[in-house]
């Protein structure tokens, strides 16, 4: 299979979406001009060029695409072309109703934005392999082609009457007999017994609670079907071009995809990721992203899409201060990014992302946001001969499943408070901010390279992954997990006794009795610390090794930490220190340490290959010792001991 280093050969990936349709041609010029003076090797084209490309149905316009993939070839620069089968030209809805969304409550999602497909709609899956057979032939020969991007962010829901049918054959596909789906959606509750498959619906809206295993398996077939969209294309294109790497964009931990299998179909693992640059947190939830990505592609990853400025999607819309779009943008190298691209090229003067940021923004050439990119071409030119293809290994998993996420965040639950995504970013935080890079790993992965695997909450497990878990700590594997873990089934049937027995085994639990979830801004006293999001009333079997008890309350004494071997189970969230201080304390234990000692709060330190990165997220220059001497590939000098970062620094060290 082709992959990454197919696409980059040898380079760092550097460039954005180019929507050149936008513009006039002799813009197209002035383009490439300042693309070769930042050292964009690859730009993205035709995302959202459908109604361009096929402006009428069945028509082909393909000579300004011709023009433009020779212009940007005869100047050096790469091509992923994708399909452009995000945005269906408002033909299609006008002359095909059947291809639009319906919401929950039935409402129509009309075109005029973007994503307005359904699907399940046979027509649009018709109309979306039409065109990219068309482009596939056309331009699978072309010298600048070095990716396919299929579609954009697939994201979509729908809830419609052909979504409905796909819903029932998907259904019939998983149980085989209404038995089964009966027995697994629980509908002995509320007398929601199915006599027919007919009588299936999506969860549409209704009068009050709906069924949570319906719902659960509504959020695993949109994922399936998305995906069979995406697949669909690329078995086109892989077909034309056997030898070109295919990919398609994740939004940042995004709800809908089951990323895991996602990424098993894709070449490149590609991701767009936008911090916010006012969030003190913003690095962190960089890493985040960063971190599940290169686990996701088991090696060097594309950062698809990032702003150099500005986003324009949130209530206030700040800049990036000098040096931050080069700080993160080096942060997805060190984490093992080996293309650092954005959305987009030229900022747009019309249309709904106008005032969303470009490489080259409404300032031009002279502004600071061009001015940066440029000198961030350079240095990705600079270190990328010793970076590329290189692994970022880390000694920690962190285990994160979608149907986990998907299970948990339904209505009627203990607590609204707890949210999936909120806890396990907690969790990253305490390790990030304990200076311990991480990956992460689905709960049946294989964890054998790991000494250290963490569970902030896995709500469902399946029992192929508890088994898994068991035998990870059997064989010397240390296991931490938080609360609301194992609860319940694949179908979402709660466990008896409210936990699995094996895992309350595992940590020394007899009993769960209750669980005692806190109110917003409500803390817990724990000897030591303060708990906060939850509690829980647990009665330890007598097999716990070390225990940390509720202190006060109406659980004074019972226990909010346990450790029984190398398994750890945490009933409440500690507060960030202390769970940092923690999880730091635990992976001491298990042989695992930072990549430097004496750290300052505000510097990461990630290795990648025989690399180390350095990287200031503080405003002000700080000093830190690496003990030895290297050479900084950055600044082309050597460093012995110590290096002083300035505000937003970073250091690439070389042994
Ligand atoms: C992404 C999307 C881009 C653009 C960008 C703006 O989600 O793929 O097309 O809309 O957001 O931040």
């Amino acid at each position: 299979m082709p992959g990454l280093a197919d696409a980059a050969r040898g380079r760092i990936l550097f460039g954005g979406d180019y929507n050149p349709e936008q513009w006039p041609e002799e813009t197209w010029h002035e383009d490439v001009r300042l693309m070769k003076d930042a050292r964009v090797n690859s730009v993205t084209v035709g995302v959202f060029s459908w109604s361009k490309l096929e402006p009428e149905p069945g028509a082909r316009e393909f000579g300004w695409l011709d023009r433009l993939m020779d212009l940007l070839h005869d100047h050096g620069i790469g091509v992923v072309l994708a399909t452009p089968t995000s945005a269906p030209p408002p033909w299609l809805g006008r002359l095909h109703p059947d291809t639009l969304p319906r919401t929950e409550d039935g409402r129509t999602e009309w075109w005029g934005g973007r994503q307005h497909f359904s699907h399940s709609s046979a027509t649009y899956r018709r109309c979306a392999a039409a065109i990219t057979e068309d482009l596939a032939a056309r331009y699978g020969g072309h010298p600048a082609l070095t990716m396919w991007h299929i579609n954009n962010e697939y994201c979509t829901a729908d809830y419609g009457d052909e979504a409905a049918a796909a819903f029932r054959r998907w259904l019939r596909r998983r149980y085989g007999t209404l038995d089964a789906l009966n027995t697994a959606w629980g509908t002995a509750f509320w007398s929601q017994g199915y006599d027919t498959w007919d009588g299936i619906l999506p969860p549409r809206l209704a009068h009050y609670l709906r069924n949570p295993a319906q719902v659960l398996d509504f959020r695993r077939f949109t994922s399936d079907m998305l995906l069979e969209c995406y697949t669909a294309e690329r078995d086109i294109v892989r077909r034309h071009t056997p030898h070109i790497p295919v990919t398609t964009n994740f939004m940042p931990l995004w709800f809908g995809q089951d990323a895991w299998r996602w990424a098993g179909e894709e070449d490149v693992v590609s991701v767009d990721l936008y911090p916010d640059p006012r969030d003190p947190l913003g690095a962190q939830s960089g890493a985040l992203v960063q971190d599940m990505t290169r686990s996701q592609a088991r090696g060097p990853w594309m950062l698809m899409e990032q702003a150099a400025g500005p986003v324009n999607w949130r209530g206030v819309n700040h800049p990036k201060p000098r040096g931050l779009n080069r700080l993160w943008s080096l942060q997805a190298v060190a984490r093992g990014a080996d293309a650092v691209c954005y959305f987009q090229w030229r900022q747009s003067r019309q249309g709904a992302e106008k005032f969303h940021s470009g490489m080259v923004g409404h300032a031009g050439e002279r502004g600071r946001t061009f001015q940066e990119v440029k000198e961030l071409g350079a240095d990705l030119a600079r270190i990328a001969p010793h970076v590329t293809g290189r692994h970022s290994r880390a000694g920690i998993a962190v285990l994160h499943d979608w149907h986990a996420w998907w299970a948990a965040a339904q209505e009627a639950r203990p607590s609204r408070e707890v949210d999936h995504a909120d806890v396990l970013r907690a969790w990253h935080r305490a390790l990030w901010q304990a200076h311990l890079t991480t990956d992460f790993a689905h709960p049946e992965h294989d964890l054998s390279a790991y000494r250290l695997v963490v569970v902030p909450q896995l709500y469902l497990l399946t029992d192929a992954a508890i088994e898994n878990l068991l035998g990870w700590v059997r064989r010397g594997g240390t296991l931490v997990c938080g609360f609301l873990t194992g609860v319940a089934d694949e179908d979402d049937r709660v466990r008896p006794g409210g936990m699995d027995a094996r895992l309350r085994e595992l940590f020394g639990i007899r009993t769960l009795h209750e669980w005692w979830p806190l109110e917003p801004g409500q803390t817990v006293d724990c000897e030591g610390f303060a708990g906060t999001l939850w509690s829980e009333e647990l009665e330890a079997d007598g097999a716990a090794d070390e225990t940390v008890p509720y202190r006060g309350g109406e659980l004074d004494g019972l226990p909010a930490v346990l450790r029984r071997g190398r398994a750890w189970y945490l009933s409440t969230l500690p507060e960030p220190e202390a769970l940092r201080d923690l999880l730091a304390r635990i992976a001491a234990g298990a042989g695992v340490r930072p990549e430097l000692d004496g750290l300052p709060a505000q510097v990461e330190a990630v290795r990648r290959g025989d690399l180390l990165f350095l990287l200031n997220h503080g405003r002000e220059p700080v000093t830190v010792a690496v003990p030895g001497t290297h050479r900084d590939l950055l600044t082309e000098t050597a460093v012995t001991d110590r290096i002083t970062l300035g505000r937003y620094g970073v250091a690439v060290l070389r042994p």
